[in-house]
């Protein structure tokens, strides 16, 4: 049985777009300050925590096609749409006085670490945020692809991805106010309905590595400290589903 009260590492995925709050583009300061506050109280509780940032407020490599622009330079240039995210979640973390480090995919050392697995396990066992920066390193896969290969590689407990509704639902919520929030869902459902929660690669990859994936609203306020008070609402995707 998942009880999210014993998760002692975790994994936050936040798409760029979620620091974008209510502009068209870019980082909104007050909403990365909101949701780093809310970092910095699970981190307060000694749950350690690690971070997987997209960056589709900036830039989003599958818009390559409608812009003629080959697709792995477009994916490129998403991934370091997530550096520039991930130095403001450094920031905002910081004058927070929660110690983090950058670790990028792709190495670019002036800025931030490479990324190397066991310094990223030991950062997080010294109470350090970790945050994940360009992706996987290759184009072609998502942030949300990066998000389940870390958390698999950290020995996460569970995969936190925050999404701008408090769950998955069987339609879209936001054009179908009939549709209905689960509360469970199996990563093999989420597959054969085709829910979008996550790409198939990210499921597939948590499903082969019995990763629990809890998907969660961002927009609500203080929602991941609800949650690991047993209070918040979420959809858990794991092997049992709504059985
Ligand atoms: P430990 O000493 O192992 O506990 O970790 P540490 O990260 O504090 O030590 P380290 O000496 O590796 O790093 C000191 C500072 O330099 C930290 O803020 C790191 O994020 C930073 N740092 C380490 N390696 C690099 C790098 O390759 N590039 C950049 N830009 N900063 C780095």
């Amino acid at each position: 049985m998942f009880d999210i009260k014993s998760c002692k590492r975790v994994l936050l995925k936040i798409s760029g777009e979620a620091l974008m709050g209510d502009l068209d583009y870019g980082q909104d300061h007050q909403v990365i300050d909101r949701i780093c506050t809310d970092i910095k109280a699970i981190h307060d509780n000694d749950v350690q925590v690690c971070l997987v940032v997209g960056g589709g407020n900036i830039f989003r490599g599958i818009a390559a096609d409608s812009i003629g622009m080959e697709r792995a330079s477009a994916d490129y240039m998403g991934m370091l749409a997530t550096v520039i995210n991930a130095l403001a979640l450094q920031n905002a973390l910081e004058k927070m006085q929660v110690p983090t480090r950058i670790l990028s995919a792709i190495p670019m050392t002036a800025i931030c670490e490479p990324y190397i697995r066991r310094k990223a396990v030991r950062h997080m066992e010294k109470s350090r945020v970790v945050i994940f920066a360009a992706g996987t390193g290759n184009p072609f896969f998502t942030t949300d692809t990066a998000a389940a290969l870390r958390a698999v590689e950290m020995g996460c407990d569970s995969l936190m991805k925050a999404t701008q509704v408090d769950g998955v639902y069987d339609s879209d919520p936001k054009k179908n106010k009939d549709a209905k929030r689960y509360s469970k869902v199996s990563y093999s459902e989420v597959l054969a309905k085709d829910l979008k929660v996550m790409d198939a690669s990210a499921i597939s990859l948590a499903r082969e590595n019995k990763l629990p994936v809890l998907v969660f609203s961002i927009n609500k306020e203080k929602e991941l400290q609800n949650i690991f008070a047993g209070k918040g609402s979420y959809t858990l995707i794991n092997e049992v589903g709504d059985v």
